[in-house]
């Protein structure tokens, strides 16, 4: 059975017209079952095999159209296929791939230059994710600390990445099976400063803190809390890192998510948003303590790759020539007074975040339903700490479609 399937608001993008909806449905559960039988089942998955992205809408391998507010945990933050990313992906491809960091390549220095711009006058390490962004700065906060300061203090409810040394400094589930973990962490409970001053001593090297929570539910930092670590880091000689995988490039408001506090770190790790869909991290140190990787100390073969830093540097042009951290400042108070509009209809604890980072925290103890029933509807959201819904979409989303997919979730909480 061949049909038009309507594409929505975007039907003239279509470039794959007609569809045999019977051989797609097949195709769409042939392919789960074939990752199901091929790939190793570390993901909790959506049954959905998405096919095509444009800006902010996705279209599965059925041709069914999904309004995209979370943005792949992040990293699309300039949403699917966007031009300059395309243009300077097909630039750098036709130019020069890989040559190995014992050279030099100018789009990493052009990235690296734009960091310190927009950031800090730091030095940068690029590499492939966040996680590797996080042992890259616990591994030059150790170093530079010397040799009898090896402590890093981190938060409850924080998330840091998978490898062993960012998942030692990771709070909670994600460590449950891989004892021994790497030596040397304490966590302290996020928004206590006593607890921080308490746990520092004279073998700790660094307080390591996402500025804006993500994974552990879009918790803010109280007024002050990063100001006096930051005042107790100094007076203790402890490196402050700061985890802006989430919160960089943009998202809430500001370039960084520290600027919206006027608190500088030492360190600062970015990912998820740096490559805008592409594999990237980084990190950014003040040059005191950048010093102490000399060669030899740390690396990454793949790292500050032409193509991934062509595109990172891109996204930085594009947030800058399109005013995109303004642009999320406004959106996100857009869509906090639409979420607060229906906040007790829905039966909403909580509305809290910044810019485009926002978390909605549910009455109910367990939001997954929600997400099952929004992507029924075509709304890709996403839940964390069990029941909290985020709302996460990219920079560059129409107004209108924010909106739309606001009143989708209304909708769909009424419903459940
Ligand atoms: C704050 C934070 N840091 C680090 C990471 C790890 O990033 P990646 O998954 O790219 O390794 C994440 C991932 O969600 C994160 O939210």
């Amino acid at each position: 059975m061949c049909v038009r399937v309507s594409l929505g608001s975007d039907d003239c993008c279509n470039d794959f017209g007609f569809f045999d909806l019977g051989f797609m449905m097949q195709k769409q559960e042939e392919l789960i079952l074939r990752h199901q039988a091929a790939l190793i089942g570390n993901y909790g998955k959506l049954p959905v095999v998405f096919h095509r992205g444009q800006g902010s809408h996705l279209w599965d391998v059925n041709g069914k159209e999904y309004l995209d507010l979370f943005a792949g945990f992040g990293g699309t933050i300039l949403g699917h296929c966007h031009p300059a990313l395309v243009k300077a992906v097909t630039q750098q491809a036709n130019t020069l791939w890989q040559v190995g960091n014992q050279f030099y390549t100018e789009p990493q220095i052009r990235l690296a230059e734009q960091l310190r711009s927009k950031a800090f006058a730091g030095q940068a390490f690029f590499c492939q994710s966040g996680a590797e962004a996080a042992e890259a700065a616990i591994k030059l906060a150790r170093i530079s600390a010397g040799p009898d300061r090896f402590k890093i203090i981190s938060m409850h409810k924080s998330f840091h990445g998978r490898t062993m040394g960012a998942l030692s400094a990771t709070a909670g589930p994600a460590q449950q099976g891989f004892a021994p973990l790497v030596p040397g962490f304490t966590h302290v409970p996020f928004n206590d400063i006593a607890a921080v001053e308490r746990a520092i001593d004279a073998q700790t090297a660094a307080v390591m803190v996402e500025p804006v929570q993500g994974e552990g539910g879009i918790n803010m930092p109280n007024p002050g809390y990063l100001q006096a670590l930051r005042a107790l880091c100094d007076r203790t000689n402890v490196a402050l890192i700061f985890d802006e995988v989430w919160v960089g490039l943009g998202r809430t408001g500001e370039y960084f998510g520290h600027q919206n506090f006027g608190v500088t770190p030492d360190i600062m790790t970015l990912g998820k948003a740096l490559g805008g869909g592409l594999p990237v991290g980084a990190i950014l140190a003040r040059p005191e303590r950048a010093a102490y990787f000399k060669p030899s100390t740390h690396g990454s073969t793949l790292g500050g790759n032409p193509i991934c830093a062509a595109v990172a540097a891109a996204v930085l042009d594009e947030l800058e020539k399109e005013q995109l951290p303004q642009r999320a400042k406004r959106l996100g108070a857009v869509a906090a007074v639409k979420l607060e509009s229906f906040k007790n209809r829905a039966k909403i604890a909580d509305i809290r975040g910044c810019g485009l980072f926002i978390g909605v925290e549910l009455v109910a103890a367990d939001a997954l339903p929600v997400v099952q029933e929004t992507l029924k509807h075509g709304l890709i959201i996403n839940v964390t700490q069990k029941n909290v819904l985020r709302i996460c979409p990219a920079l560059t989303i129409e107004e209108n479609d924010l909106l739309r997919g606001l009143e989708s979730l209304d909708a769909c909480l009424a419903s459940i």
